[in-house]
């Protein structure tokens, strides 16, 4: 298949399994059995429309933090209903477009200023969430980290008094508090300590609705978040609210898609082994940037032997790698390796860096030939906007 899918779209490649899309999200609503549920898809995570629709027909909304994600929902039909709006650094401009979606989560007291400065101007503000930063420690990468005093998200709970007499003297409508705490937390506890205390704090002032965010982490290498554990822990906490806002992205997206490269050259030096593929941190940067760890699967070696070597990609810089230090067989040049859980943060965060085109985007959809759903860059858009 991999042979078969390179050969007839190319290289670097995104592949998605509809299936596995489809499982993982039923999987999410199947764990808030007896909540009323508002499942958004963070579509930061990848914003392929047509992967959203797929999500839509799972019954997923989005969460969208810029007018680019907003149209990526509009693409996919996604209603501005379903819609809920992050971020903290929104615009005039952006407030203006976007004060129609059903829920915004405010960042900061300067922004609750904002908005009701703007409310009077705008027809309609929807429903706002207050984000706090409860100062817990999610124990993820500093980078993904969200819910430390030190990050520059939410409001500490300390100040919370201080928005909602903003509030008060507003035609704003504050309807509950979010949070959000990070990415990728593979722990149940940092989730139940940030949770209880923002659900204590809604109690206290009376919110029937909370936004819990997203952040379940995935197995790239031995450990994911225990749902069973997350099930029993976090969802009591939940049991009150009249409704429970979602915003999750890489638990559904992340496994559901991997990245294709074909091998150029095995390097070899006196000091280590290089495979060197066709695409690097500008079509995933995460080993790049947080030194993440991504399983990487050969398919045609010389032998069977297992020998340490370094994945790099063919860009001008030593940070571009894509997995280090690892034991594998040695691929043949010509070949192709599989880097796995490539579906979420993969293509939204790729680049054109050393003026590389962008990879196309495939999805095996469920009992169906295999489909394109993004074609690859040309050297035409790579320059389309040239003056
Ligand atoms: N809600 C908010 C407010 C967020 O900031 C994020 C992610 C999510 C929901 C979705 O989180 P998820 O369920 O996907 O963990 N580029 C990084 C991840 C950055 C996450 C940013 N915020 C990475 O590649 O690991």
């Amino acid at each position: 298949m991999v042979q078969e899918l390179s050969s007839s779209y190319g290289t670097p490649l995104y592949v998605y399994f509809e299936r596995i899309i489809r499982e993982r999200a039923r999987s999410v609503l199947g764990i808030f059995n007896g909540i009323n549920i508002f499942p958004t898809f963070a579509c930061k995570a990848n914003n392929n429309p047509n992967l959203l629709r797929i999500l839509k027909e799972e019954g997923f909304g989005t969460d969208i933090v810029t007018l680019g994600e907003y149209y990526a929902s509009k693409l996919a039909e996604i209603p501005d209903e379903r819609i809920v709006w992050n971020g903290n650094g929104k615009s005039l401009k952006e407030m203006s477009l976007l004060s129609k979606v059903r829920y915004i989560n405010v960042d900061s007291i300067e922004e609750l200023e904002r908005w009701k400065d703007v409310a009077s101007k705008f027809d309609n503000i929807p429903e706002l969430f207050l984000r706090i930063n409860p100062d817990v420690d999610s124990k993820t990468h500093p980078y993904i980290s969200t819910g430390l005093k030190k990050n520059k998200f939410g409001i500490p709970i300390e100040m919370v008094e201080r928005a909602l007499k903003i509030v008060k003297t507003s035609n704003l409508e504050l309807v509950g508090f979010h949070i959000h705490i990070g990415s990728q937390i593979t722990d149940v506890d940092p989730f139940y300590e940030a949770l209880g205390q923002t659900v204590e704090l809604s109690k206290s002032y009376g919110f029937r609705k909370i936004n819990i965010g997203g952040g379940w982490g995935i197995n790239y290498k031995d450990k994911e978040l225990n749902l069973s554990k997350y099930r029993e822990e976090i969802i009591p906490l939940l049991k009150d609210f009249e409704e429970v806002v979602l915003e999750i992205g890489r638990y559904i997206i992340g496994p559901a898609g991997v990245l294709i490269l074909k091998v150029e050259y095995v390097k070899k030096t006196d000091a280590k082994t290089f495979v060197v593929v066709d695409g690097g941190m500008n079509v995933l940067i995460r080993p790049a940037m947080y030194g993440a760890f991504h399983g990487v699967r050969v398919f045609s070696s010389e032998c069977d032997e297992k020998v340490e070597v370094d994945v790099v990609g063919p860009l001008c810089e030593s940070g571009d790698v894509l997995a280090t230090q690892r034991m594998l067989e040695i691929p043949k040049e010509g070949s192709y390796i599989l880097i796995e859980n490539a579906g979420a943060y993969g293509y939204a965060m790729a680049s054109n860096y050393n003026s590389t085109l962008k990879p196309a985007e495939v999805l095996i959809a469920e009992n169906k030939e295999p489909k394109l759903i993004r074609r690859r860059e040309t050297y035409d858009d790579l320059f389309r906007t040239i003056v």
